[in-house]
């Protein structure tokens, strides 16, 4: 983002960024680009040293003129009480956060009287399994959601400069209120680290042999398992009940699911019943999975796939690019497959249905190895 292609931002500044971590420092970023003043504080000097070297801003001091935004990027536990103290340091800024869980924060603003009016929380949609500003990116919130939650109390200017900061950043401002926020996240965020932490955990143990037969379906469920265990720690405590009454439902299902394999394990899998039930949770899965949305939150779109083979060579994957390019293919989504010691990787890439007959033969005349899906 630059100030060319960012005319007429309505955040003037100056804005005050508290965690200049992941969130803080690409918030920062992104509005420095755009030439709003930054102002940051954290806790860690050398987190505040680095965000600043990054670009993300230039360190709070006692001279500064007074911020109008204060947007509060602390992890979820601490949040709220430095919510408050900003509200009491800033007496006429707007104080919003972006910590991943509402309802704690929202409540325990409120309880503190008055100053809740300029007080608008809010968490974009948006982040990454790394942490820290070294992992900062100006462009991490376009296109994404920005869920906004006003309170009973809050100030509608204030929720407006709320609001203005998302569509600065590029997001989409979402409203919702923080219950709905939190069970919403339950579902879609929490339970799905959860998910990959806990299939993860599995492999500590692993046989080296084992893990050596893994392919992209183990390291796509595994993905977001590399987070950050504190941090996650305080995003799941801080989201307790909605988060245990997600995993109350799995366990329902993986309850169900055991037996079903109990079954087929002991009176052989052809035993009645039991390969229906696996083939119900598999069945489940696609109809939920198939109702995810699509890129840019559109509606649901189902590809086709092309599997390539390409060379793990400098420029190969470059010239695989260009070369769908020049058939007139767009390129929707795409997996890279390793195997351990294979000198090639697969790239299997998502392109419209009807493009995947004349994109497999404009490669095969081209000399890629494609490989039948
Ligand atoms: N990581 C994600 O993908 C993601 C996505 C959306 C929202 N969030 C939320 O954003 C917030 C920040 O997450 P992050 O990923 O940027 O974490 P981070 O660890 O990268 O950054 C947090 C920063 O806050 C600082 N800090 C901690 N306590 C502080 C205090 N009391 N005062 C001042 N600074 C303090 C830390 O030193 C650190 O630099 C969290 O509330 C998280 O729930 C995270």
């Amino acid at each position: 983002m630059t100030p060319e292609d960012t005319p007429g931002l309505a955040t003037t500044g100056p804005v005050k960024v508290v965690g200049a971590g992941l969130l803080g420092a690409s918030v920062g970023l992104a509005l420095s680009a755009a030439g709003v003043p930054v102002q940051l504080e954290d806790a860690s000097p050398a987190s505040l040293a680095l965000a600043r070297d990054m670009g993300a801003g230039t360190p709070a001091t006692l001279t500064d003129p007074e911020p109008v935004l204060v947007v509060v990027a602390t992890p979820p536990d601490v949040t709220a009480d430095v919510v408050l103290a900003q509200l009491r340091r800033h007496p006429r800024a707007v104080v919003t956060d972006v910590a991943s869980v509402k309802r704690i924060v929202v409540d325990e603003v409120l309880a503190a009287g008055p100053d809740a009016a300029r007080y608008v929380g809010s968490h974009p949609m948006a982040g990454r399994e790394r942490s820290g500003a070294s992992a900062a990116d100006a462009d991490l919130f376009v296109g994404r959601p920005w869920v906004v939650v006003e309170t009973p109390q809050s100030l509608p200017a204030a929720v407006l400069a709320v609001r203005a900061l998302a569509v600065d950043l590029g997001a989409t401002p979402v409203r919702l209120g923080a219950d709905e926020h939190d069970d919403a996240v339950a579902l879609v965020s929490h339970l799905p680290q959860l998910a990959a932490s806990l299939v993860a955990a599995r492999l500590v143990t692993a046989p080296d042999g084992a893990l050596a037969l893994a392919g992209q379906g183990l390291r796509d469920v595994t993905r977001i398992a590399a987070s950050d265990p504190r941090l996650w720690a305080s995003i799941l405590a801080g989201n307790a009940a909605p988060v245990a009454r997600a995993l109350r439902e799995v366990r329902g299902d993986v309850d169900a699911l055991v037996a079903a394999l109990d079954r087929a394990a002991e009176d052989g899998p052809l035993t009645p019943g039991a390969m229906a039930a696996l083939a119900d949770v598999v069945g489940a899965g696609n109809a939920g999975a198939a109702r995810i949305p699509g890129k840019h939150g559109g509606a649901p779109r189902r590809y086709g796939y092309v599997s390539v083979l390409v060379p793990d060579a400098p420029g190969e994957l470059g010239r695989l690019f260009s070369e769908v390019g020049e058939a007139g293919v767009n390129i929707e989504d795409l997996q890279l497959e390793h195997s351990a010691g294979a000198r090639a990787g697969l790239a299997r890439l998502a392109v419209l249905p009807t493009a995947v007959g004349p994109l497999e033969k404009a490669l095969d005349e081209r000399g890629w190895r494609v490989v039948a899906e």
